[in-house]
């Protein structure tokens, strides 16, 4: 059987961003590594159980405690790629431009922008373990942001992603105090790659196939 997923950690150039070491981004790096090796390692022991076409009785425990892990590993994988992602080396940005589209969503949705920031990064001060998440709904295309628990509790089906932070600990604890995760959040900010978060937009993928078409 095919693997599910490759680890792909070498396709984010992310050295010397702003306020966040080398070292986190290692760090970080590795889990992500862990991430892709459960998640083709699940599948395929889920995959064993059903090589018979079935999930007797007694292997009914096992295979559901697999199966739940499946989508913490999953998300754990697919969120950090997300995370890479939306950040680059030598930005210059920390918000979008003007007349950009994630703007303009971001005024739809929230009636400004800087409300929309104020409540993303209040989501990413929340206690806890998780992400915070601005997702897209691809019917309408508002903006929303959300607070996942761990990986997989709280993500919305079918929601498009187009800014993913994470705020596990891991992600700035080699960088600041335990405290100060604000301090990372601004950090993070000013390492945004606006242009990959535009490009993840519904509606930036519409204008880019009415393009196409109209040639
Ligand atoms: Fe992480």
């Amino acid at each position: 059987m095919s693997i599910v997923k490759t680890y792909k950690a070498q396709q984010f150039d992310l050295s010397a961003l702003n306020g966040i070491s080398d070292q986190t981004l290692e760090m970080h790096f590795k889990l992500y590594e862990g991430y892709v090796t459960n998640t083709n390692t699940l599948t395929e022991k889920i995959a064993e159980f059903l090589a018979d076409g079935k999930v007797d009785q007694e292997e009914m425990p096992a295979y559901s405690e697999l199966t739940r892990r499946l989508g913490f590993e999953y998300n754990g994988m697919v969120l950090h790629e997300y995370y890479f992602g939306n950040m680059k080396k030598g930005s210059t940005a920390t918000d979008p431009e003007n007349n950009s589209s994630f703007r303009r969503l971001a005024e739809a949705s929230f009636g400004s922008y800087e409300i929309w920031k104020a409540d993303f990064m209040s989501v990413g001060k929340m206690r806890g373990v998780g992400w915070a998440v601005c997702n897209q709904d691809p019917e309408g295309q508002r903006l929303s942001n959300h607070w996942i628990t761990l990986h997989e509790v709280g993500n919305v089906a079918g929601f498009v992603p187009a800014l993913v932070m994470d705020v596990w600990e891991h992600a700035y604890l080699l960088d600041y105090k335990p405290a100060d995760r604000p301090k990372y959040i601004e950090a993070f900010f000013s390492n945004i790659d606006w242009a990959a978060v535009e490009g993840r937009l519904v509606q930036t993928a519409q204008a880019r196939t009415a393009a196409t078409e109209g040639q």
